[in-house]
């Protein structure tokens, strides 16, 4: 086995490596064949609704509508009088997506009896989100993060803990940060539209509330994976494939002017581009090029399939390989370190960048995230 990425703390006799209470990050210790990632599929969806409620339904579900080639979206339009924000205060942890497996349970077959969902055919739940953090973990040299993971029935639920200097950026956000923020939101309002045969109503109000999430299971090598991630529409025409291929992630990003900013888009943005739909099987990205006062300038479609083409006159640039092996292998260290199969106990995996992940274990504490609603129902 390939154990050139543990650390070893000193020569053993044993013939087995020593077993690490940390997992390294560097990006040399993960270039290694590309990992079997099966195909993802759809396994349902749900809608959030203006006021952050569940629907266990597609009701959110928004279509793309094609723009015109030089489109001049203002994209401050709105931002002080029909922008209703999110409360970020509020964390919702896994929730929506534990609410979810509950009304579908019935779908999902168990590792027991093919009719009960008891225990659960999955070894990890978790939001895709999650995962893109991880994905680009080998790559990020300014934010560390904070996976809360607990084991239950067998599988284990992976949900993130903002970070002290995750918080404090959060609110001294600046006033110009905060109407970039609205810029992607009110991105999506100009390219989509609420049914397959209507247009996009830039009047409308931005509820950053609303999102239509899909759920997808998939594996990566041993790792049976089932997580959820907000999509921002699909393609409208009833012939497109079905889902998740006929979904469509919007972008937006700063116009690009020089050779730096080229290659700044292709190492930094690609990247999380790159990772964040290609978990759930998204083939596209479109993306709308803005000036410094929001106007979007340019529109132009990535197909995620050649991303890893166009990285590749980049010197030292960021490998898809590295990224899916330093998850798997993540997954692997959280298997092997997470065994207590209890819903109080949560496993705290904590990175900084430049250093090894860690853990410590918490019972009952205030990381402690799987509600008792979803204990209960789960208990059988
Ligand atoms: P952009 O995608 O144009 O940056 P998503 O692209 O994932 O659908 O997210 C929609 C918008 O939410 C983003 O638009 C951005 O404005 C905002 N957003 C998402 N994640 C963010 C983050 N980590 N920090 C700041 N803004 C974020
Ligand atoms: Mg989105
Ligand atoms: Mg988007």
């Amino acid at each position: 086995p390939t154990n050139h990425h543990w650390h070893q703390s000193s020569a053993t006799p044993e013939q087995t490596p020593p077993r690490s209470q940390t997992l390294c990050t560097r990006r040399e210790a993960y270039e290694r064949a590309f990992p079997l990632y099966k195909q993802p599929v759809e396994v349902g969806c749900f809608s959030l609704d203006s006021q952050r409620r569940f629907f266990n339904d597609s009701r959110q579900m928004r279509y793309y509508v094609e723009p015109d080639r030089s489109p001049n979206f203002d994209l401050s339009d709105g931002y002080r009088g029909r922008y209703v924000k999110r409360d970020e205060n509020v964390k919702e942890k896994l929730d929506h997506i534990l609410r979810w497996i509950v009304a579908n349970r019935s779908k999902l077959k168990s590792k027991l009896s093919p009719d009960a969902s008891c225990p659960l055919d999955f070894d990890f739940v978790t939001w895709r989100g999650h995962l893109t953090k991880l994905l680009t973990t080998p790559y990020e040299t300014r934010e560390g993060w904070l996976l809360a993971v607990t084991r239950f029935n067998g599988t284990l639920y992976i949900s993130e803990v903002e970070t002290e200097a995750a918080r404090r950026e959060r609110e001294n956000r600046p006033e110009r940060n905060q109407e970039m923020m609205y810029w992607g939101y009110k991105f999506e309002q100009y390219m989509c539209a609420d049914k397959t045969y209507s247009e996009p109503d830039p009047s409308g109000v931005v509820n950053t509330n609303e999102a239509f999430c899909t759920v997808v299971q998939t594996r990566l090598t041993d790792h049976k994976l089932l997580f959820s991630g907000e999509v921002d529409c699909r393609d409208k025409d009833p012939d497109a494939p079905p889902p998740p291929a006929c979904y469509v992630e919007l972008k937006t990003s700063a116009e690009i002017c020089t050779p730096k900013q080229r290659s700044n888009f292709h190492r930094f943005k690609l990247l999380k581009w790159w990772a964040q739909s290609f978990l759930p099987g998204v083939p596209r990205v479109v993306a709308g090029f803005r000036d410094h006062d929001g106007i979007v300038v340019s529109v132009e479609t990535f197909q995620i399939s050649k991303i890893s083409q166009l990285i590749k006159n980049e010197y030292n640039c960021w490998k898809p390989t590295v990224c899916m092996n330093f998850c798997c292998d993540f997954l692997s260290f959280v298997k092997r370190e997470a065994t207590e199969d209890n819903p109080s106990v949560v496993y705290l995996f904590s990175w900084e960048p430049h250093k090894d992940v860690t853990y410590s274990v918490h019972r009952d504490s205030q990381y402690s995230f799987l509600p008792d609603w979803y204990i209960k129902e789960m208990t059988c």
